[in-house]
């Protein structure tokens, strides 16, 4: 049989509303054009973010019934450090409320003023994050990423010559880690090779620099390298992922993305050191160690969930289906970034709409008009989200886990393809308003 089907059937549903494209008009005024202004009810179909926006399994909704609330040393923590023990081989791990937070806790710990933190391409959180503490956050993607055109099997992976250029160039004291996000997020959602991570970790090694995973979305990285490593065609997506993490020194982990939770994130280690100094910070913003921000039923909905998300049936489902929408919006013309990621679909807003200049934020304007035409929302990465770090203008179609069918993905690529046969009437945007930083959150606009 040739089509694939979702690997699993619904037990209980949401409603979706329909909104008109007179209420939608006005929607979009009152929220400034910016769609994280708009309330939920009023989205038809939300690809704003893959991230907390999973459907949890039968067995998930039973191991929240199970959670253990004790404020210490819960049973819920012990099933979780079980799972994720088995997984990363890593030696410490605390719970925290999402990855960004691990990530303030790791870079809070381990950067200075001055210090430079390299990473294949830094997903927004981390990149303010290491900010945050005067550190720089530096992106060392492989040069043929910068053309969204380019179909490589791993178009994610990090320049090795230019890692080994920056150590040279800085010091390898002022680097206190090396960080590859799998998938690469920023960088379309491109997987990483294990070829890459393997190279990576060399460096470090040969450095003394500890690797550190910025692990969301872990199993879709594996996933790709069973189909296109040579060499992991027969290995199973645990033991790809079990590898992945056998070359990190660390990692962080949200497991709103690939643990099908809501909420929740992960800060593992292998340094008893800086472990310790973690933990205390943990314990002053997050939580005790064994709970680190959460309810114990978070706790036990990640454990299943990382287990879940390493089925083969369902791995295959979900890139083959972010796959089925990237090339039916591509074949109609549409330009994406080459080839389809794990988790979403980038179109190339610039190459989309050259009329459109990246000072007048061409992906927004699509945004804008996809909403506009069919109450779908989706998120600009481009010069309304990095300002003038912007290395592309994109908009990312996030798809959430286990969420839609394809006669919804159908819907969103008939949406596309009839806002393409209009595209010469977009216009631009201007800002209106806006905060310092991650102003994209808030940011108000007007059409010009
Ligand atoms: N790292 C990457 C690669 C991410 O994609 C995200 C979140 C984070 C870290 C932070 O995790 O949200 O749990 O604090 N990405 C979401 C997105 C928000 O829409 O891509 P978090």
């Amino acid at each position: 049989m040739r089509t694939i089907i979702e690997p699993f059937r619904i037990k209980s549903v949401e409603p979706l509303h329909h909104t008109t494209p007179a209420e939608r008009e006005r929607y979009l005024a009152d929220a400034g054009y910016n769609l994280f202004r708009i309330d939920a009810r009023h989205i038809l179909i939300d690809l704003l973010t893959d991230s907390g926006t999973s459907a949890m399994s039968t067995e998930q909704w039973a191991a929240i019934m199970r959670g253990d609330e004790s404020y210490a040393g819960s049973e819920s923590f012990f099933r979780l450090k079980r799972v994720a023990d088995e997984l990363t081989g890593l030696r410490h791990m605390v719970p925290t409320h999402q990855g960004r937070a691990a990530e303030r806790i790791l870079f809070t710990v381990m950067c200075k003023p001055g210090d430079v933190v390299p990473s294949n391409t830094h997903f927004d959180t981390t990149r303010a994050n290491v900010e945050f503490t005067g550190a720089r956050a530096i992106d060392l993607p492989i040069a043929e990423a910068r053309d969204t055109q380019a179909r490589l099997d791993f178009k994610g992976n990090m320049d090795v010559a230019a890692l080994e250029a920056l150590i040279a160039a800085e010091g390898a004291a002022k680097i206190p880690l090396v960080m590859l996000t799998v998938t690469n997020n920023s960088g379309g959602g491109q997987p990483v090779s294990m070829a890459n991570i393997e190279a990576v970790k060399a460096v470090c090694a040969r450095h003394g620099i500890p690797l550190y995973l910025d692990a969301c979305r872990f199993a879709e990285n594996a996933w790709f390298i069973r189909m296109r490593e040579p060499g992991y065609g027969e290995w199973s997506p645990k033991r790809i992922a079990q590898k992945m993490f056998s070359l990190a020194d660390g990692c962080t982990f949200s497991a709103k993305k690939d643990a099908f939770a809501n909420i929740g994130g992960l800060l593992c280690s292998n340094d008893d050191r800086v472990f310790q100094q973690e933990t205390n910070l943990l314990i002053l913003t997050e939580g005790f160690p064994t709970y680190g921000g959460l309810a114990g039923r978070d706790l036990d909905a990640i454990a299943v969930g990382l287990e879940e998300i390493l089925d083969p049936d369902y791995l295959h489902y979900r890139i083959v289906s972010t796959g089925y929408l990237g090339r039916h919006i591509a074949d109609g013309g549409v330009p994406i970034v080459e080839p389809p990621g794990g988790h979403a679909i980038y179109i190339d807003a610039a190459r989309m709409l050259p009329h459109i200049p990246p000072n007048e934020f061409p992906g927004q304007a699509l945004a804008v008009e996809l909403y506009r035409h069919a109450g779908i929302r989706s998120v600009e990465i481009g010069s309304l989200m990095f300002a003038g770090a912007a290395q592309h203008e994109l908009l990312r179609l996030a798809i959430p886990r286990r969420v839609y069918t394809q006669s919804h993905i159908d819907y969103v690529v008939e949406a596309i393809l009839e806002v393409n046969a209009k595209k010469d009437a977009i216009r631009g945007m201007e800002i209106v308003e806006a905060p310092p930083f991650l102003r994209h959150f808030s940011a108000r606009l007007r059409p010009l």
